[in-house]
């Protein structure tokens, strides 16, 4: 074949349809491949990636070529099953000593056969009585405060090396009722936050909107700016040992519990947040639990919602029949 016979059918071959398509087919499928190593990769199936509110949002087969990345596991995986539901009861300023024995005693056997984690956080004063009686049970015990500092004239405080050495493992933090009633601040979420962590205890830190926030339809402001000054200088493994507990203000102990999607919305905004601070990952595996009038009877709807893995208890909690409901649906 002569040159310009070559040169002649090449040309043809791009006036020719079906020659330009196999041809164009055949070039993309080579850059394709050159890019497949900088890609992540086609997926067939679901990607439980995650909007900015932390909702799943991408199904089906494609493929992404935005960014040099290596893939994570955990990136694709957004399971409320592989995440800790914790129950966690705050008995807040309730019960003495006999009592506290006696609604022990009375929750063990309840939360035996239950697969959740369950805590009670209770006064001070009823830790020693907790701790001895819920050895061998799968009831964890955790304190309701904690300072900041080692040791020193913090009259009325108690550190958290004093609870570690106790063998109290979980504290309340930035409760809602702290903040209302003894000038809690986020500034002092995050020294308590952080003294706790350092001395090896898992953090329940509390966030929550009043009413007026709400209805100003600064709800989300105000969550992120709690999640991000409480957990400023973490480092991710120690964000590992937090659980975070939304709990609206005006819901607690007030009988108006927010609504699952209310929740779940804000839950999900939690995640979404803590993501933007480390890696989808770690909000992926992190407990989140909403709080606020959560009870026996509506405890299943909020439970069953992709963001919410169990909940913080006040009144509920005092009740063993009623906190073994709470358990039996955070177990299923
Ligand atoms: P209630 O369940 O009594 O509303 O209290 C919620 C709460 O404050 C848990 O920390």
């Amino acid at each position: 074949m002569k040159k310009w016979e070559v040169q002649d059918s090449v040309k043809n071959a791009f006036l020719n349809p079906a020659a330009a398509f196999a041809l164009g087919a055949f070039c993309g499928l080579a850059i394709g491949m050159l890019c497949m190593p900088f890609s992540k990769g086609i997926v067939i199936g679901s990607y439980n990636g995650s909007n900015n509110k932390g909702i799943p949002r991408r199904r089906g087969l494609y493929y992404r070529c935005r960014s040099i990345r290596i893939i994570r596991k955990e990136e694709f995986v957004m399971n409320k099953a592989l995440r800790k539901a914790i129950i966690a009861g705050n008995w807040k300023m309730n019960k003495n000593r006999k009592e506290a024995a006696e609604l022990i005693n009375a929750l063990k056997p309840i939360a035996a056969d239950k697969t959740c984690g369950v805590i009670i956080c209770v006064p001070f004063t009823n830790l020693e009585t907790a701790l001895s009686l819920t050895e061998g049970t799968n009831i964890e015990v955790g304190a309701e405060n904690v300072h900041f500092e080692k040791s020193g004239a913090f009259t009325g405080e108690i550190s958290a090396d004093m609870l570690t050495e106790m063998g109290v493992k979980y504290v309340i933090v930035g409760h809602s009722e702290r903040r209302q009633y003894f000038g809690e601040t986020d500034e002092t979420v995050n020294k308590r936050t952080t003294a706790a962590i350092e001395a090896g205890m898992t953090v329940i830190l509390c966030v929550g909107e009043t009413l007026a926030e709400r209805e100003l339809g600064i709800t989300e402001e105000v969550v992120a700016k709690q999640v991000k000054v409480a957990l400023h200088g973490l480092t991710a493994d120690q964000v590992k040992n937090i659980v975070i507990a939304y709990e609206p203000v005006w819901a607690i102990g007030t009988g108006k519990t927010a609504t699952a999607e209310q929740a779940e919305e804000v839950c999900a905004f939690i995640r979404a947040t803590v993501a933007s601070l480390y890696d989808q990952a770690i909000a992926n595996g992190m407990t989140i639990q909403y709080g606020g009038s959560m009870n026996e009877k509506n405890c299943a709807e909020l439970l069953a919602k992709e963001n919410i893995d169990g909940g913080l208890i006040g009144g509920a909690s005092l009740v063993a029949e009623k906190f073994g409901v709470l358990l039996a649906e955070a177990s299923k």
